[in-house]
C-alpha cells in the first residue's frame, strides 16, 4: 500500500478539482498552503489555521535546520507535534532560502554551503542532506533539492542551473528512498524558455515523483510572463500527478494559475501583508493604515464570516494597527488566510459546477469595483 494517493474528480478547462490523500488527511485541490517558516503561521495558533479551511501547511528546511534544529525537532517528536498541527505539512528543500538569505554562499556540484543569516554559522546542504533533515522534521510532502537563479538570467546561466537541478533531483529521489505515507515532489526549472521547461520535465518524468511543482518563477518576471509560462509549463507534466506553483501568490495570479492547471500553490502573502496592514478582499487590497478607515464603524468586507469581520469595525482595525498592538496582525492575519481558503473553495465548487469562466468573470468584476 502507498498510503498516499492523487485522484482528479473533476475538470474545467484546464482547472482541476482533486484531492491528495495522505495518512495525515486529504488534501482538496486546488489548495493553498500557508506558510509557517519558522514552525509558525506568524500570529495565528493552529487551530486558527485550521480553523480558515487550511488542509496543509508549508515548513521550511533552511530556517528550521538553522533553528531550533533539525534533529533536536526530531528528537521532540516532528514538526506537527512540535507546533501542534495535525494534518499534512509540506516541506520546501532549502536551496532556494539558501540562495536568498544566506550569507557567503558557496554552490558547487554537491550541494551549497552558506552562512547562517541568524548567527553566521556554517553549514552545508546537499539533496541527501535535504532529504535528511525532511525525514527529521517528519514532512509529508518533500520537496527536491534544487536551485534556481533570479529573473532576468541569461539562457545559459538557466541552463546551468536546470541542469544543475536535475541531477540534484536524480539524488533527492535515491536519498529519499522508500517512505510508504510521504510524498516527494520534483521541482521543474527553466525560467521562462519553453524547451528549457520541456527538458526539464522529461528529466523529471523520467527519474518518477509522486507530484510536481513549476518553480523558478514569481522571482520578478512580472505577472503576464508568469502567465504566458503557464499557458506551457503545467501541461508538460504528468496529468495524473499534483502539480505545485511554487511561491505564488497574489489572489489574481492564484486564479490564473488555476485556470492554468495548477492544483496547489503557497505564499507568504496574506500573513505578511496582514502584519503590515493589508488586508485583501473581494474588492481588492486595503490598506488599514489609511486615514479613511478612522470612523468607519463598517466591518472589512460585510460579507466575510472570519472574526476580524465579524466582531470588528475598520475603526477599530485601523486603530489597533496605529497603536502597534499584537491584535491587528492576528485579525488581518485571519481575514486575509480567510479570504484565500474562501477563494480556494469558490474555485473548487465553480471546477465542479463546471463554470470556472462564470466564477473568474465575477472575481474580476468584484474587484473592478475597488473597496467601497
Ligand atoms: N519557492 C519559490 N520558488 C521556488 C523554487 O523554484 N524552488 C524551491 N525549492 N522553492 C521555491
Ligand atoms: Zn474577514
Amino acid at each position: 500500500m502507498a498510503q498516499t494517493s492523487f485522484e482528479l474528480t473533476a475538470r474545467d478547462g484546464r482547472a482541476r478539482r482533486g484531492v491528495i490523500r495522505t495518512p495525515r488527511g486529504e488534501i482538496r485541490t486546488p489548495a493553498f498552503m500557508p506558510v509557517g517558516t519558522a514552525a509558525t503561521v506568524k500570529g495565528m495558533m493552529p487551530e486558527s489555521v485550521a480553523a480558515t479551511g487550511a488542509d496543509i501547511l508549508l515548513g521550511n528546511t533552511y530556517h528550521l535546520m538553522l533553528r531550533p534544529g533539525a534533529e533536536r525537532v526530531a528528537r521532540l517528536g516532528g514538526l506537527h507535534k512540535f507546533m501542534n498541527w495535525e494534518k499534512p505539512i509540506l516541506t520546501d528543500s532549502g536551496g532556494f532560502q539558501v540562495m536568498s538569505l544566506a550569507e557567503l554562499r558557496k554552490l558547487t556540484e554537491e550541494g551549497v554551503s552558506f552562512r547562517s543569516h541568524i548567527d553566521g554559522s556554517k553549514h552545508m546542504l546537499t539533496p541527501e542532506r535535504s532529504m535528511e533533515i525532511q525525514k527529521l522534521l517528519g514532512s509529508d510532502i518533500v520537496m527536491a533539492f534544487d536551485e534556481c537563479p533570479a529573473l532576468p538570467a541569461d539562457r545559459d546561466r538557466i541552463t546551468q542551473s536546470m541542469r544543475l537541478s536535475m541531477r540534484w533531483a536524480a539524488r533527492s529521489r535515491e536519498a529519499f528512498g522508500d517512505r510508504p505515507g510521504h510524498m516527494l515532489f520534483g521541482i521543474q526549472q527553466g525560467g521562462l524558455e519553453e524547451d528549457l521547461r520541456g527538458e526539464s520535465a522529461e528529466a523529471l518524468k523520467a527519474i518518477g515523483f509522486d507530484g510536481y511543482a513549476v518553480g523558478g518563477l514569481a522571482v520578478g518576471e512580472g505577472q503576464e510572463a508568469m502567465f504566458s509560462c503557464l499557458d506551457y509549463a503545467p501541461d508538460m507534466l504528468p496529468e495524473d500527478k499534483p502539480r505545485y506553483l511554487m511561491g505564488v501568490g497574489k489572489p489574481d495570479d492564484i486564479v490564473g494559475a488555476v485556470k492554468r492547471g495548477i492544483d496547489m500553490m503557497d505564499c507568504v502573502l496574506p500573513s505578511r501583508s496582514g502584519r503590515t496592514g493589508q488586508a485583501w478582499t473581494r474588492r481588492g487590497q486595503v490598506n488599514i493604515k489609511n486615514a479613511r478607515h478612522a470612523d468607519d464603524p463598517r466591518p472589512l468586507d460585510e460579507n466575510c464570516t472570519c472574526p476580524a469581520c465579524r466582531g470588528y469595525s475598520r475603526a477599530y482595525l485601523h486603530h489597533v494597527f496605529r497603536a502597534g498592538e499584537m491584535i491587528s496582525g492576528m485579525l488581518l492575519t485571519w481575514h486575509n488566510l480567510h479570504y484565500y481558503q474562501e477563494l480556494m473553495q469558490g474555485m473548487r465548487s465553480a471546477i465542479e459546477a463546471g463554470d470556472f469562466a462564470g466564477f473568474e468573470a465575477d472575481f474580476h468584476a468584484k474587484r473592478a469595483e475597488g473597496d467601497i
